[in-house]
């Protein structure tokens, strides 16, 4: 019996309704950098689920993206994306989740829930217990090949000229079925978790994108990694999620390609405007 989803779930449904309050209307967009996105919706968000956590367990430390910074030195600390997504939350475009988790101070991951008001899905997890969809047990996708795969990456918004994903994303669209961008890395975490892609790599996230997604992906079965193999930790910025069958595959890859071997050349836009009169 869970101790924690009764109760967190709720409050992740709770914020997920309060966003779609904001999203049929307009919002006012605010830069928090070159095209780091934030609005009302992602603060009063963040308020809300900060207000009903301390009501609740007000012993343990919160860590939100917009700002809140509580008991930071506890035993346990919440880390909460009040809106993960928010680029696409901006345009109208209907990708985007409340994240919410639980860790031990050591970092071991506890609990995770995301929840999409869009498709009113709600994607749980307890650490030994698997997660769940809507109640209903996941399990990651049986795909064996990286050639038969559908995967998922994501582009930051922050420090994005200094980014070198597009080379990867652009190797790996020839590798597989077709990468996706969704927008929102909390969501593409779950969608390896319940097997709507095989895969999912990013480069520069931060815990509050990463923490429930991760934990929720490992319940499913799947495997979460460094680019380097090495185990996923909280403050690993890059995150490397597939259902495990995969992996191996997509680390040789890594691998090869940070080496620079194997790059499959893309003709220049000159050579283009050639062949195509
Ligand atoms: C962003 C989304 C996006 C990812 C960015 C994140 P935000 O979070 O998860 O998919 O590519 O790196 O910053 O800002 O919408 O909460
Ligand atoms: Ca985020
Ligand atoms: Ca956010």
């Amino acid at each position: 019996m869970s101790a924690y989803l009764p109760e967190v779930e709720p409050i992740a449904r709770e914020a997920g309704t309060l966003l779609m309050g904001y999203f049929a209307k307009h919002v006012t967009i605010e830069y928090k950098g070159d095209v780091d996105l934030v609005t009302e919706a992602d603060r009063a968000s963040e308020k809300l689920i900060v207000q009903r956590l301390q009501a609740r367990w007000p012993e343990h430390g919160i860590v939100g993206e917009e700002g809140t910074r509580s008991e930071t030195e506890a035993e346990y600390r919440w880390y909460v994306d009040p809106l993960d997504g928010t680029t696409n939350f901006a345009h109208g475009y209907p990708v985007f989740c409340v994240s919410i988790a639980l860790v031990r101070h050591d970092g071991r991951l506890e609990v995770g829930v995301l929840y999409d008001p869009t498709r009113d899905e709600m994607f749980s997890a307890e650490r030994g217990q698997g997660a769940t969809l809507n109640g209903e047990r996941l399990q990651v996708s049986k795909t064996k090949a990286l050639a038969e795969s559908l995967l998922g990456t994501g582009f930051p918004s922050h420090k994005r000229h200094k980014n070198p994903n597009i080379h990867f994303y652009h190797q790996l669209t020839l590798r597989s079925h077709g990468v996706r961008r969704a927008g929102s890395a909390a969501l593409d975490l779950a969608n390896v978790a319940s097997g709507r892609y095989d895969g999912f790599w990013e480069f520069n996230l931060n815990p509050w994108d990463t923490a429930a997604g991760v934990l929720i992906v490992q319940e499913a079965g799947g495997m979460v990694t460094r680019f380097d193999g090495t185990p996923f930790r909280l403050d690993s910025r890059e995150v490397l999620a597939s259902n495990a069958l995969i992996h191996q595959e997509l680390l040789q890859n890594f691998t090869e390609m940070f080496a620079g071997r194997g790059l499959e050349e893309l003709p220049s836009v000159a050579e283009y405007v050639k062949i195509r009169s």
